[in-house]
């Protein structure tokens, strides 16, 4: 008996309605460990105040605010600025009264944004491939 596209045919539905079964049947966050480090509480209170509406992390957000990627770190601000532009409130951004410890954990969050975006583009080489790789 020769191959013919009848059997290729019915080969390919099996593996597509085989493989759909399996993925849709995975519990859905089956390998999520659940985050409880102050990073995570603190990207809940930046997701929680909409910091995102007007603010960019690594480029992406609301474009009525500066991008704050670095702001930790940046020289003559960090986590002192931040506490006085959230007390104050500036321009358009309203005030915001956060408890210490909703202040301290939103800070751990910007902090470690800050220290994983700090990748200068120009060290990136892109490949014909789409992908980029560091020189
Ligand atoms: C309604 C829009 C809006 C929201 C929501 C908002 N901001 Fe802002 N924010 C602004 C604007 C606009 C500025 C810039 C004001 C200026 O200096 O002209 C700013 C400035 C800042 C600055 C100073 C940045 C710099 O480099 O000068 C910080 C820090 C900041 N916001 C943090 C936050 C955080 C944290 C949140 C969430 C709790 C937040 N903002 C929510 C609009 C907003």
């Amino acid at each position: 008996m020769s191959l013919q596209p009848k059997h290729i045919y019915v080969t390919l539905c099996t593996l597509f309605i085989v493989y759909s079964f399996s993925i849709y049947l995975q519990p859905y966050f089956k390998n999520t460990v659940a985050d409880t480090t102050d990073i995570a509480a603190g990207r809940i209170v930046w997701q929680k105040n909409n910091c995102q509406t007007c603010h960019q992390l690594y480029g992406l957000g609301g474009y009525l605010g500066p991008d704050l990627t670095d702001v930790y770190s940046a020289p003559g601000k960090g986590k002192d600025f931040i506490k006085a532009m959230l007390t104050t409130g500036i321009k358009q951004m309203p005030a915001f009264h956060l408890s210490d410890q909703e202040f301290n954990l939103l800070t751990a969050y910007l902090k470690s944004v800050d220290e994983s975006g700090n990748s200068d583009p120009r060290k990136f080489l892109k490949l014909k491939t789409g992908m980029i790789e560091e020189q």
